[in-house]
């Protein structure tokens, strides 16, 4: 790793969406507050959702835990595609053409709405349309891209199979998706915004939701104790804040992933990539004061688990190293997603027995075109009473084929971490360097640690206070993550995502062990 590496991969890491675009300060919520329609977060599904129904002549108000556009939106890799990898002929086999079919229209659909709302708006976001590959270096996922291009074929996708692709790396197949499209998600939603707040809509950050109660009229409960009355609530959280009803974190499960924006000193060939197998690699490029950013992203594994973060960091540089000649990384970041058990998000009525409350989540790191298909489904949903695709998305289906596995799995793996993570030997060694966190018990009791910059300790227990996890280190990020379903907390034990309502709770042991 040059020097310049080196220095870079010692800061705090940083979205190059957010690093290139002003951050807002929209008031928060201090008073009750009676609208038609309340959506929770400000995302790319809830703003495109308000957008759209503030044009239908409704009241809308968005409460946005944090500041908008700055939660997973922020920290995509922002492609606009209905090129999912592989799951065209997978959707088909577990669920049928005809939801197959909804899949297709709805992303795709997708795709030209944004292009439809970049026009309508002017906006200037860097959109540009761009072909969409998944390739493959080993020969068993050959017919697996044949298969998929097929199918994707059939329900109306223009798909190709090929034996090259633009970038300088060698291959044994390909598929292309035309007329993809790709764009700068803040410049693009940060627009949109602008028109939501007046005429009785509002949009309020650094307002938390923590309970919504149907009735006729919906409340939704902030966590200052504001009540907003609205005929309808939208759930578009991400992690949705109500996630009681419905047993959503049964149904959802968390994974991280890692993304560097590099300087190369060759030009970027166009086109957005990403590979069949694993370990996933996806790239594209993206304009940057002149020149280009390549954005290089993959390394995927569920929250809390696994192998030291930062190494993720360093896989994907060895990586870009392997395809370009480097010359700075000047931003990395990483971001959470969750995906359901059949891989297909879910996005309608929060559960068959909630008419009035609507939920999108589990997108699975393809939120640019979910997040506005469940826009489009929500505008349906509340004008006309259904959704061409509302069956595909359902959030009541199941798939056995698909669900039942994994289901088991993934609840098995969330009552391993459940008992395993209080019976985990902790290490002897209490010695704690300055920019470093660990697990330790000065009193029997475990204890997270964090020794910052300036050499001052920040204990917190490290139970997670959704359901009682025991909390890992992330060591990229400097934060506390839960392996069961996701919540993240800062090394202060500040909630920053995930389900879990409260902080973490400080342990002032610090003079014992600075002695
Ligand atoms: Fe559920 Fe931690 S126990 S997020």
């Amino acid at each position: 790793m040059s020097n310049n590496y080196q220095e870079n991969f010692t800061k705090v890491p940083q979205p190059y969406w957010l690093a290139s675009t002003p951050q807002t300060e929209y008031n928060s919520l201090n008073d009750d507050l009676e609208v038609d329609i309340a959506i929770v977060g400000g995302g790319i599904t809830g703003i495109t959702t308000a957008y759209l129904l503030k044009q239908e002549g409704y009241k809308i108000a968005i409460l946005e835990a944090d500041r908008i556009v700055q939660g997973t939106t922020g920290h995509t890799t922002a492609k606009i595609t209905s090129q999912h990898t592989l799951i065209y002929d997978r959707l088909k086999t577990q669920m049928g053409e005809e939801k197959a079919r909804q899949y297709a229209e709805a992303n795709e659909t997708a795709i030209k709405e944004i292009s439809r709302l970049i026009k309508e708006k002017n906006i200037d976001c860097d959109f540009s349309w761009q072909s969409a590959y998944v390739y493959t270096q080993q020969d068993e996922y050959v017919s697996q891209l044949m298969n998929e291009v097929n199918v994707a074929s059939s329900l109306g996708i223009e798909a190709s199979f090929l034996s090259e692709i633009p970038l300088p790396i060698a291959i044994k197949g390909a598929m292309r998706f035309d007329n993809q499209a790709q764009f700068h998600p803040r410049k693009y939603l940060l627009t949109l915004a602008q028109d939501i707040p007046g005429n009785g809509s509002y949009i309020f950050e650094e307002t938390k939701v923590i309970n919504v109660k149907e009735g006729n009229s919906c409340s939704v409960i902030t966590a200052n104790g504001n009540k907003v009355i609205a005929h309808r609530v939208i759930i578009a959280s991400h992690y949705p804040c109500y996630e009681a009803m419905g047993l959503y974190f049964t149904r959802i499960y968390p994974e991280r992933s890692y993304i560097l924006g590099v300087k190369a000193k060759e030009k970027f060939p166009g086109g957005m990539y990403i590979t069949a197998e694993q370990p996933k690699r996806s790239l594209r490029a993206q304009v940057h004061d002149n020149s280009e950013l390549i954005l290089i992203a993959g390394e995927h594994h569920k929250t809390g688990q696994g192998e030291d973060t930062s190494n993720h960091y360093k896989k994907l540089k060895d990586f870009a190293e392997e395809i370009f000649e480097i010359e700075d990384i000047p931003y990395r970041w990483s971001t959470q997603d969750y995906t359901a058990m059949d891989e297909v998000p879910y996005i309608g009525h929060l559960t068959s027995g909630t008419p009035n409350i609507y939920v999108a989540t589990g997108f699975h790191k393809w939120g640019m075109t979910n997040g506005t298909t469940a826009a489009l489904i929500f505008k349906d949903l509340i004008l006309n009473g259904s959704s061409p695709w509302e069956d595909v998305y359902n959030p009541s289906r199941f798939t056995p084929s698909a669900s039942a596995k994994n289901f088991v799995k993934e609840n098995l793996n969330v009552a391993k971490h459940l008992i395993s993570g209080k019976i985990l030997p902790v290490p002897s060694d209490m010695e704690i360097p300055q920019g470093e966190g660990k697990i330790i018990d000065p009193d029997g009791q475990r204890v997270g640690a964090y020794r910052d910059k300036k050499g001052i300790l920040h204990m917190v227990d490290t139970t997670c206070t959704h359901m009682g996890c025991e909390l890992q280190w992330n060591s990229a990020e400097k934060s506390w993550d839960c392996p069961c379903h996701g919540s993240r907390f800062t090394y202060e034990g500040e909630n920053i995502e995930g389900p879990a309502l409260h902080k973490l709770s400080h342990i002032n042991q610090e003079d014992q062990l600075n002695k």
